[in-house]
């Protein structure tokens, strides 16, 4: 068993998200490698959060506000960063620069020059492992969304449907925060949010955006500031895209694209939608273990409704393969993901693998082309 070192830096919603994957992990069976939380950075940890990790992970031996120390931590192999995303160039160039391999949080720079900064670090060190956290790719569904991509079954690809759907910010005196600035969370709003989840899966199999059209939305404009008074809320909040996007043969097809945060009915619904000539289905969080999925060859067209169950996920766990499998099922998978890649040099399968750096950085040319659309009222190449 290879133990990684692992240190956390952002012990906020995520922070502790990742860490409960890392208490997990003796769900996970014939896995040669795990983690072990040895370090802890956040420069203003929410009160009582500290003590939360001591008492779950009795490994730590670091606890430091600034993120330059557990960068230069010999104790550490492997760091999560979870921070707002004006920090993510600084910190991610900093733990890679301290030799650290790194699971670094969407959308992987606040911006495209920003991204760039963080890919042109990683050059210096080809032999680290740094991914971008997208987690619902893990569900079992997706993974066999994936194969049927893999084997061509679709046939040709008529149209494609992603997107990511929120109801928080529909409540207009919810206080502002971070992701609402965008000094912090950045001028892509939503898309920088939402977007690399609903990219993940076309981007992998090789679905590429070629140029795009957006509609961005700003439905609240001011929100309270908590101390009384109210303050403009800055971001989009809901981002409407239709690409046309290419795959690997050349052919063009239409892609739709929703990350809203003002979406009523949905709390925190990702879903994929692929219409082929051959073969189509559709998964969406809302109903996780379904599968909707439809095979034509002439006569009827007839939608089969597929129970998934967490037999089919790509890290074997010990729930009986026919329970169902859900949020923190997907963020164990995709922790293993990038443990895996860290012990074996190579993921497990193109399915089961996080997010590139690449793939961040075509991320980042469509999040840009859509803001300069929607300026422009054009349709802009990517
Ligand atoms: N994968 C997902 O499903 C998912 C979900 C939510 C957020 N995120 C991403 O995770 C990241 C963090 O979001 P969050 O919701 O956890 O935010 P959060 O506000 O809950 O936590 C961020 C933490 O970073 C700390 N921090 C701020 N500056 C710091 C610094 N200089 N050094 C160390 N710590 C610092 C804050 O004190 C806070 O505790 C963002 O990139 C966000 O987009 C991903």
């Amino acid at each position: 068993m290879k133990t990684i070192r692992f240190g956390l830096i952002g012990l906020g919603l995520m922070g502790r998200e990742i860490a409960s994957a890392v208490a997990r992990w003796c769900h996970l069976e014939n896995l040669d490698f795990r983690p072990e939380i040895t370090a802890l950075c956040d420069s203003a940890p929410p009160p009582g959060r500290v003590d939360w990790f001591r008492q779950h992970f009795p490994g730590i031996r670091q606890v430091t506000t600034d993120y330059r120390e557990l960068a230069a931590n010999p104790e550490v192999d492997a760091v999560y960063c979870a921070v707002p995303h004006f920090l993510h160039a600084e910190l991610y160039t900093a733990i890679i620069g301290g030799g650290k391999h790194l699971l670094g949080e969407k959308p992987f720079g606040i911006d495209q020059p920003a991204n760039a900064a963080i890919l042109a670090a990683l050059r210096a060190r080809p032999d680290l492992v740094v991914r971008c956290s997208s987690e619902f790719p893990f569900f079992p569904a997706v993974q066999r969304l994936f194969a049927l991509a893999e084997s061509g079954a679709f046939g040709r690809i008529i149209e494609i449907h992603t997107g990511f759907l929120h109801s928080s910010d529909l409540d207009p005196g919810k206080p502002i925060n971070w992701k609402r600035l965008v000094h912090a969370n950045g001028a892509y709003g939503a898309m920088g949010d939402l977007g690399m989840h609903t990219c993940h899966f076309p981007f992998r199999v090789g679905w590429t955006p070629r140029n795009v059209r957006a509609v961005l939305s700003k439905i609240v404009p001011q929100r309270p500031d908590g101390k009384g008074g109210l303050v403009p809320c800055e971001t989009w909040d809901n981002a409407t895209l239709l690409c046309e996007a290419e795959d690997r043969a050349g052919t063009r097809f239409p892609w739709t694209m929703k990350t809203h945060r003002i979406a009523p009915g949905q709390k925190n619904t990702w879903y994929l939608e692929v219409y082929g000539t051959k073969v189509s289905a559709r998964f969406s969080t809302k109903n996780p273990k379904r599968l909707d999925y439809l095979s034509y060859s002439g006569g009827e067209q007839t939608w089969q409704e597929i129970d998934t169950g967490y037999g089919g996920a790509a890290f074997r766990g010990i729930t009986g393969d026919i329970f169902e499998f859900g949020f923190s099922d997907s963020i164990l998978q995709m922790t293993a993901a990038f443990f895996h890649e860290i012990a074996h040099g190579r993921p497990l399968s193109a399915a089961a693998g996080c997010v590139t750096p690449e793939e961040t950085a075509l991320s980042h040319r469509l999040f840009t082309a859509a803001l300069r659309s929607h300026e422009r009222g054009t349709t802009e190449v990517v």
